[in-house]
């Protein structure tokens, strides 16, 4: 008789809402279905770096049960750890993935799954390539892997987004001001979109339309003189007016936030409007996933193992439709899907009303042209 087999799991990047229900739904689905023992790496890749195989345990029953509704991801997490560049006591960085390679061969374990977005599937090609039969799981609140519709997390995260955005509301019709709520995404702007939309805001700034300041101004002043005193501009943190850079953190030069200070400042430059601004920052990515997380998160998780069962190795889950199915990691590992800014909901957005600023003058001339001149 064969032996049972035996998969590792590791969660990768920043942490974010149903990586404990992929966990939770590998280890039950590998027991229940196939009697496969799971390992757990400890903090995504850098588990492998630990000595004696340190950094890895075999997950039981017990150690999943309960966690579908818990944030954050039993196993730990880092984004900082790339497996092929670890700096040595002098810094320089080193490829250290023959630490993979010995670990599963010495725990003798036949698949490992990798949980991450793109960053961490480029590193899971690159294992590929050397010979670890890996299947990927994509992860991430900006919902900006390739290949798959949608990854969990991010139904979490818009919500959250909603919540904070309607509060805001209160405080922008109650004072008359304009209100700039600042949201995740990196590179892309889909939570700050799907945000907007949500909510219902009256512009909504992202990285894929670089922003004009004049007309970002003219937008709220127009409300204004017609009645509305008030707005709520919903500003990705990776979004940048035309020929302008993106905003970094002053504390760390890596990580973008803060450009909604700098939008607040142009705006009380161009108007004489009363602005305040917000960073949601890691509030979004933290607690409960919802329970459309949840409920993807556990399929993404079944869907893995049984991806190894069939040696579909180098294969990444994917949602397509209301459809789980696979495609190759390297699409993952070729960088963000970003927001069509000719694309359906872009148009969408502005049919309903919201302004993107953009610099271009892709914004609906008609549009602009009712908001200038007739009701919001
Ligand atoms: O990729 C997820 C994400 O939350 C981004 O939206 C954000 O820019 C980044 O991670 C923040 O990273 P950190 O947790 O390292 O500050």
């Amino acid at each position: 008789m064969p032996r049972a087999k035996r998969i590792a799991i590791l969660t990768a990047g920043g942490d974010c809402p149903g990586l404990n229900a992929v966990i939770r739904a590998v280890v039950r689905t590998a027991q229940n279905a196939y009697g496969w023992e799971v390992w757990g790496v400890a903090d995504g890749m850098e588990g492998f770096l630990k000595p004696r195989n340190e950094g890895l345990r075999l997950l039981t029953r017990n150690d999943v049960s309960g966690t579908i509704a818990h944030g954050g991801t039993i196993l730990g997490a880092s984004n900082r750890c790339d497996i092929f560049a670890v700096p040595d006591a002098r810094g320089t960085p080193q490829d250290r993935s023959d630490r993979v390679l010995a670990a599963m061969k010495r725990l003798r374990l036949d698949a490992l799954i990798c949980v991450g977005g793109d960053g961490t599937q480029s590193a899971a090609h690159r294992l590929l390539q050397r010979g670890v039969p890996i299947v990927g799981v994509p992860k991430t609140i900006d919902n900006d892997v390739r290949g798959t519709d949608r990854s969990f997390g991010f139904d979490t995260v818009i919500g959250v987004v909603g919540e904070a955005i309607g509060r805001l509301y209160t405080t922008a019709q109650s004072h008359h001001r304009v209100m700039l709520c600042e949201v995740m995404g990196r590179d892309t702007g889909w939570i700050a979109l799907h945000g907007g939309l949500a909510s219902g805001a009256e512009a909504i700034l992202i990285p894929e339309i670089p922003y004009d300041p004049d007309r970002l101004a003219r937008k709220v002043q127009a409300r204004m003189e017609h009645g509305k005193r008030f707005s709520v501009v919903v500003v990705s943190e990776g979004a940048r007016s035309a020929g302008g850079p993106m905003t970094y953190r002053t504390d760390d030069d890596d990580r973008l936030g803060g450009v909604s200070f700098r939008i607040a400042a142009e705006l009380r430059e161009r108007t004489v409007l009363e602005v305040r601004h917000i960073v949601l920052g890691h509030i979004q990515r933290g607690g409960s996933p919802s329970p459309y997380d949840r409920v993807l998160a556990s399929r993404m998780g079944e869907h893995a193992v049984q991806l190894i069962h069939a040696g579909a190795f180098g294969q990444m889950v994917a949602l397509r439709g209301e459809k789980m199915t696979s495609y190759p990691i390297e699409l993952a590992a070729q960088g963000p899907r970003r927001v069509p800014p000719r694309g359906p909901l872009v148009a969408q957005a502005r049919a309903l009303g919201a302004t993107f600023a953009a610099a271009d003058g892709s914004d609906d001339a008609a549009a602009d042209a009712r908001h200038l001149h007739g009701a919001p």
